[in-house]
């Protein structure tokens, strides 16, 4: 028998992935992963939150290394434990001012966002219980409006697509970058939007496919986090906003949801809500 409930956030060394264990080391009656690409701080991370009297596990994770995904895989296995939360949380953003190549941004923007969180929640699957909660954290940029082409936006909506072509169509788009097509295509011109865009519709792909197992799969705009993404800008704190992810991952309404930063949930294919919730003009 399983010995204790289980919760696991990726990119959890700081921001909100940091924020978010604090708040499940608090409101979770179970073990907490915090998980970090980088030992040292991740296991610095950890050391924090003991000053707080919060205990959560450390476990190094590269969610782009697959090696060791398979090790956490199997540490998991090991101590025949079952997964309660899974929060993927770790992500990448290129500032407007990056210097970095596009096709390179292009390429390891939908790699960490969007291609290693669906190989890690693919491993991850058989060790989630029946009735699990898996939170996936977007962003405004996840909603579906942000892509320009309907006949693209079409394609990454539909209720048929499958996972084997939602990968496609994000390597079409890291193709067209390369050539230089990706405006005239239609993808816009931010590779953040394209990867959120398909995180999102991996959620309720997810979200349809596991519906036996009654594990309920969600997406979440944050917020604008005041954190290292956004050189400190931001509107809300990593604490703020990890109690909406965190109600979203102990007590979701049900599964399938696309939630902004309020609460609200948001209609993934309906008008942009930075509009209409953020009062955002809209260029
Ligand atoms: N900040 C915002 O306004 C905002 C808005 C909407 C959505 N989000 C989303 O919220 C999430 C957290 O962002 P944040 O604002 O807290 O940013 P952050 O402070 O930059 O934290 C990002 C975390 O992801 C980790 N990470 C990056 N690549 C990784 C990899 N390959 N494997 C494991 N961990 C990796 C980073 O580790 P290192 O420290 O080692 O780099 C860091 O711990 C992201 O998914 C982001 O897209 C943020």
């Amino acid at each position: 028998m399983p010995v204790s409930k289980v919760a696991i956030v990726t990119g959890a060394n700081k921001g909100l992935g940091y924020a978010l264990v604090k708040e499940l080391c608090e409101n979770f009656n179970g073990t907490v992963y915090l998980t970090s690409r980088d030992e040292e701080r991740g296991r610095c991370a950890c050391e924090s939150l003991n000053q707080l009297n919060l205990h959560p596990v450390y476990y190094q994770l590269d969610i782009v290394n697959y090696q060791n995904i398979s090790k956490f895989c199997s540490f998991i296995k090991n101590k025949d434990q079952r997964v309660d939360i899974l929060i993927n949380n770790a992500g990448i953003l290129f500032l407007k001012d990056a210097k970095e190549p596009r096709d390179f941004q292009a390429e390891q923007t939908i790699l960490v966002n969007f291609t290693a969180l669906v190989t890690f929640t693919e491993a991850m699957l058989p060790y989630i219980v029946n009735g699990g909660k898996i939170v996936n954290i977007s962003s405004s940029s996840g909603h579906l409006s942000r892509i320009p082409s309907e006949k693209l936006r079409k394609q990454i909506s539909s209720p048929n697509l499958t996972l084997n072509k939602l990968k496609e169509l994000m390597n079409d788009y890291v193709e067209a970058v390369k050539q230089g097509k990706d405006i005239e295509e239609g993808w816009g011109d931010s590779p953040y939007v394209v990867s959120k865009v398909g995180v999102n519709a991996y959620t309720f792909m997810l979200q349809r496919r596991l519906a036996d197992r009654k594990i309920a799969v969600n997406c979440v705009h944050p917020g604008y986090v005041i954190s290292d993404m956004t050189r400190g800008s931001g509107s809300v704190t990593p604490e703020q906003a990890a109690k909406v992810v965190a109600k979203l991952a102990l007590e979701p309404e049900r599964g399938g949801l696309y939630v902004w930063h309020n609460g609200d949930i948001v209609p993934w294919d309906g008008p942009d809500p930075r509009a209409y919730i953020d009062g955002k003009k809209l260029a």
